[in-house]
């Protein structure tokens, strides 16, 4: 996914923009560039590969004097990782410059215009329109020019532009693909995403749809699309700069496991309230709470499987009915809403472009939407009536680990207080959820001590070529999840299924060696996955399962066992993903993967 970096100030802007797009490079990229405005003209440079190329070929930036520029990592979309696809793009003159985020849908239709006028084209990308477009439109005005070339476009995007007879300022726009700008001491910055101004700032400035910022070396500004001045308030953020480092681990993927006691602690903590669950950001009283007669999530990949547990838990616990949607499918099926169906969006970055459309089509059905979402500012956490946070910090790693933990304890918490509001809880029982609620980051720690193990285990894993996760109720939305894991970092094909569904013909694929991955964490449910296991190893099947500290006699049928320590059993989902996330890691850095940047992933899903 690309990534836009973009500064002006009072030192050299080349090692900022560098310094800043090494910081996304986490989002994935086959190419990068910068321009500098040097005094005189606007310098480009642009390399395919990694930014070392681009560093490299700069001298660390020290070839492109000047303290004026914008800078961008290319995810291919529209034409191969080349030099010349990669950005910025600009116009004949080289007096314009543009990084682009996002895809313009209509950029064919405009390209044959601008040809038909004598606009030559360098690359086959759809941001050189924009480029040739913005000359097109500028008579001396660049707000004007924006306003102009905005109007004609379809699709998503986010810009940065310099302009090279406005030296002292940088712009940029953006719709529905994400943009910040950063007030810092020594000049200011715009960035696609948080983590590559930590280290320059804290104090953000969200940029909204169709809002233009107009930066300078001492002021932030912004328009609307008529010129007219907006006030913004910029927000301050309270993530660590380290967090967008390794901090001495092998990859971020691992960093983030093992802040996962840290993350579910700070996401519970500051919603418990004199042994009862407090959640202010609901907005509700108990007599709105009682009024809500469904719960919708609506939510992709990871977030999703947070639903799909989610859904466990509300019904059994809450005894409130829960529908489980994939924003992507929801979107687009003129979903049936009930008047009193509270809708929740799941979102770790707040801008995946599936959840955003779905809370939007909730939002004109005139549901309550409330968002469970992790970037502070994000889209979803501005448009949605309701923002629950998790404070999981900066997710770097594509894979999700840390934000997946902390929305699942989200859940618990509203399910929590859903069940106590609805007379579904005693006291004994609320004290005993909290109390297991609290013991859950300790018990996430030691299960994390016991990554040696599973390393080698993994090791025996590296050369599979099908695994299947299996389980019942919670289990089975607990497979879920550990074969995504799987699958999307180590491309070792795995599958999940409910385990009662497996004869149903999925069995067939069951031969000698193939690796089951069985989790056990549901009493009532246990017998019944049993048998299932045992279908699966009298097949020639390995059976890997996760079950309770007390199924010792699994392991005459298993060969290998994890056991996860006693909590609710609304919780295991929080213990049982652990071992799965750390045999994912561990086989897809025994083959060799890049873990952090899985092949063609994004971290931030911001087209459809
Ligand atoms: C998988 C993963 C994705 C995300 C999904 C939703 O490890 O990270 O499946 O969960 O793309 O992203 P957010 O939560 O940002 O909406």
């Amino acid at each position: 996914m690309c990534g836009i970096v973009g500064f002006i100030g009072k030192k050299p802007a080349a090692p900022v923009l560098l310094d800043g797009l090494s910081k996304l490079e986490y989002r994935g990229y086959d190419s990068s560039g910068i321009a500098v405005y040097d005094g005189s003209t606007i310098q480009v440079k642009k390399a395919k590969g990694r930014l070392k190329v681009l560093s490299e070929l700069t001298h660390d930036g020290a070839t492109m004097p000047g303290t004026v520029g914008i800078g961008h990592t290319r995810w291919a979309t529209h034409g191969e990782p080349s030099d010349v696809n990669a950005h910025p793009h600009y116009n004949k003159a080289g007096t314009i410059a543009v990084v682009h985020n996002g895809i313009i849908e209509n950029y064919l239709k405009i390209k044959k215009r601008l040809q038909a006028k004598g606009y030559e084209f360098l690359s086959e990308t759809d941001t050189e329109v924009v480029a040739h477009l913005l000359d097109y439109y500028y008579k001396g005005e660049p707000l004007e020019a924006i306003s102009q070339v905005l109007y004609r476009l379809d699709g998503s995007y986010a810009f940065g532009i310099l302009f090279a007879d406005h030296p002292d300022k940088v712009y940029a726009v953006r719709k529905d693909s994400p943009l910040i700008a950063g007030i810092g001491r020594d000049g200011n910055l715009i960035a696609s995403d948080v983590p590559a101004v930590l280290k320059y700032t804290r104090d953000i400035y969200f940029i909204g749809n169709g809002e233009i910022a107009e930066l300078s070396l001492d002021a932030i500004a912004f328009y609307n699309t008529d010129g007219e001045s907006i006030e913004k308030e910029a927000k301050h953020i309270d993530w660590d700069e380290n967090a967008a480092e390794k901090g001495g681990y092998e990859h971020f993927m691992l960093k983030e496991m093992y802040e996962q006691p840290k993350t579910v602690r700070d996401t519970i903590s500051p919603r418990l309230k004199d042994n009862d669950i407090v959640i202010e950001e609901l907005g509700m009283t108990d007599e709105e709470i009682r009024a809500i007669d469904r719960i919708r999530v609506v939510a992709c990949g990871s977030a999703y499987h947070v639903g799909v547990s989610a859904k466990y838990i509300f019904e059994g616990m809450a005894r409130l009915p829960m529908e489980v949607d994939t924003a992507s499918e929801f979107r687009y099926r003129n979903p049936i809403l009930g008047e009193k169906e509270l809708v929740i969006i799941i979102s770790q970055s707040g801008e995946t472009a599936d959840s955003l459309a779905a809370l939007r089509e909730a939002k004109e059905h005139g549901n309550l939407t409330l968002g469970i979402v992790n970037v502070v500012g994000s889209s979803i956490a501005r448009e949605a009536d309701r923002v629950m946070y998790t404070w999981a910090g900066p997710e770097i790693a594509v894979a999700t680990t840390k934000a997946y933990s902390a929305q699942l304890v989200a859940m618990y918490l509203l399910a929590i207080k859903f069940a106590r509001v609805n007379g579904r809880l005693s006291d004994g029982q609320l004290k005993e959820y909290i109390t297991d609620l609290k013991k859950l980051p300790e018990q996430i720690e030691m299960l994390l001590n016991n990554d040696e193990r599973l390393q080698k285990f993994a090791n025996r894993y590296v050369a599979a070529k099908d695994v299947f996760f299996i389980g019942r109720g919670i289990d089975y939305a607990i497979s879920m999840e550990a074969s995504l894991k799987l699958k999307e970092i180590s491309y070792i094909h795995s599958d999940a299924y409910a385990a009662g569904e497996l004869k149903h013909g999925t069995i067939s694929l069951i031969e000698e060696g193939r690796l089951v991955g069985a989790i056990l964490t549901q009493k009532d449910l246990y017998k019944k996955t049993m048998s299932n296991i045992v279908e699966c190893s009298t097949r020639g099947a390995f059976i890997l399962a996760v079950t309770n500290e007390e199924n010792t006699e699994i392991e005459k049928i298993a060969d290998y066992v994890i056991y996860i320590p006693q909590t609710n059993p609304y919780f295991t989902n929080s213990l049982a993903i652990i071992p799965m996330q750390l045999f994912a890691y561990y086989v897809a850095v025994g083959k060799g993967c890049d873990v952090d940047k899985p092949r063609n992933l994004a971290k931030s899903v911001t087209v459809e």
